[in-house]
């Protein structure tokens, strides 16, 4: 099938490239003319595991390409996903900003020839692909198409495989031509018996928010748990494990840390925050899990003040990780970026390093900051180390090699990573999160 996918970050490029992969022929479409420039040479300008073999792959055998022009991408195509930004609007009132959408969708509409299913990839509020079968409408009256709902479930660092095998599908359709379209789409994955839900749009749309605030609710659960195990001794690791074990409760999303990040939940729980108020309603256990989450910061942050003897004014820190998480490169709501500053105002010196974020960390965090070749380097004449985001090559640390490089060998370990017996008797103080 021809299939023109509009916006070319995280979730366009690997939803774009994965179709392709699967034998659709698509083509990329982005405002931005510098990245599809970059991605016309095969230059990936995001870090995703695996995606650059498989962009050039599926480029080299035609069935991959990207322009500026929706001129040249669309009339062709039978499906055109949407999967620009819907960042929080610049008001600061949590909002999704659809003016990317919405700004597709009129461009889009001038360019349909033949019947056309328009479908929104990018996570957005309920109600959104109506609004832009009105825009498609008054465009183009004479446009034959349907407007479709199909959000993405993928994470950065993993995407790859998440999009090839997903727990599930969710499409949300107003017409079965829409529906056949989308599962024609999909099929490679139903031979794979990945489950297709096939709903309303409305369903679909707010899906994407429930899901997205369900898990941001389980790790601010385990957040919040974890500062009660450290405050009566238990370990959070264990009770973790323990209540992970029921199914009704599940092992995933129950990891305790610095607090979650992300392009996706601290936007998304805010902006389902707001789609039910416009409804006169309200979701609370939502709402607590946003406070619980910039709580843990500010804990963490009052965490490595009292690692250091009760002020880190003078102090150097050394920080491991500074992206949301591992295995990706993107730096939005990291942390980090809450956590160091206000450090930093209080007059503490980080030095940093981070595998893949420290381009990218330059442009969210304040100036001033020492980004080191390396973890030990980080280390040299630091009162403290801080391990914040766990990637893998953190995980066995040259325990003698970092004790030397130190000024005190104090670990503050923001991800649990390392067993707290070991390390002490490794000769460090170390404490991590939800166990003393
Ligand atoms: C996006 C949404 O932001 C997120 O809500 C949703 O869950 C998934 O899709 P992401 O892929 O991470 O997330 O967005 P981003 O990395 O910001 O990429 C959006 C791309 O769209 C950018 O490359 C931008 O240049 C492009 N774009 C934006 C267009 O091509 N046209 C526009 O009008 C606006
Ligand atoms: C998330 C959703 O998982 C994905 O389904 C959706 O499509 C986009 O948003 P992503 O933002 O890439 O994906 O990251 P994810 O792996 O979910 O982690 C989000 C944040 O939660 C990170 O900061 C991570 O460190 C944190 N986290 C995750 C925890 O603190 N504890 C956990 O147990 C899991």
């Amino acid at each position: 099938m021809n299939i023109t996918m509009i916006g070319t970050g995280y979730v366009g490029l690997v939803t774009g490239t994965c179709f392709a992969e699967f034998g659709h022929f698509v083509t990329c479409v982005d405002t931005n003319t510098e990245k599809i420039a970059a991605l016309q040479k095969g230059v990936i300008p995001i870090y995703e595991p695996g995606l650059d073999v498989l962009v050039q792959k599926n480029t080299t055998e035609g069935r991959l390409q990207f322009t500026n022009d929706m001129a040249q991408a669309v009339p062709e195509a039978e499906a055109v996903f949407i999967a620009v930004g819907t960042p929080s609007s610049r008001r600061g009132d949590g909002y999704a900003d659809l003016s990317y959408i919405f700004a597709a969708a009129r461009e889009i509409a001038g360019h349909l020839r033949g019947y056309t299913v328009v479908i929104d990839k990018s996570t957005v509020p309920v109600g959104t692909a109506r609004q832009v079968d009105r825009i498609i409408r008054e465009v183009n009256p004479q446009a034959d198409f349907d407007v479709a709902s199909n959000p993405e479930f993928l994470r950065e660092g993993a995407a790859i495989n998440d999009f090839m095998r997903p727990d599930r599908v969710v499409i949300g359709v107003a017409s079965t031509k829409a529906e056949q379209v989308l599962r024609e789409i999909y099929n490679p994955l139903y031979l794979r018996d990945t489950p297709i839900v096939s709903t309303t749009i409305e369903t679909a749309e707010l899906t994407k928010y429930a899901a997205n605030a369900f898990l941001a609710v389980k790790i601010s659960f385990i957040n919040e748990i974890a500062c009660v195990c450290e405050s009566v001794n238990a370990n959070v690791i264990d009770l973790a494990k323990a209540i992970g074990m029921d199914g009704r409760i599940g092992s995933k999303f129950l990891h305790p840390g610095p607090g979650y990040g992300g392009s996706c939940f601290p936007k998304d729980t805010l902006a389902l925050m707001r789609i039910v108020q416009e409804h006169g309603e309200n979701v609370r256990v939502v709402e607590a899990a946003v406070e619980v989450n910039a709580a843990q910061k500010a804990r963490m942050v009052k965490k490595i003040r009292e690692m250091l003897g009760g002020s880190e004014t003078g102090k150097t820190i050394a920080v491991l990780g500074l992206t949301f998480k591992p295995e990706t490169d993107d730096m939005r709501d990291a942390p980090s970026a809450t956590i160091l500053p206000a450090l930093m105002e209080k007059g503490a010196r980080i030095r940093a390093h981070d595998p893949k974020g420290m381009h990218e960390a330059r442009e969210y965090l304040p100036k001033g900051i020492e980004y080191t070749e390396n973890a030990y380097q980080a280390a040299e004449g630091a009162d403290c180390l801080v391990l914040m985001t766990e990637w893998n090559q953190y995980r066995a640390l040259d325990l003698e090699q970092l004790k030397q490089k130190l000024n005190d060998p104090v670990f503050i370990d923001l991800r649990n990573v390392y067993d707290p017996e070991t390390m002490r008797a490794a000769g460090f103080r170390y404490t991590g999160v939800g166990r003393k």
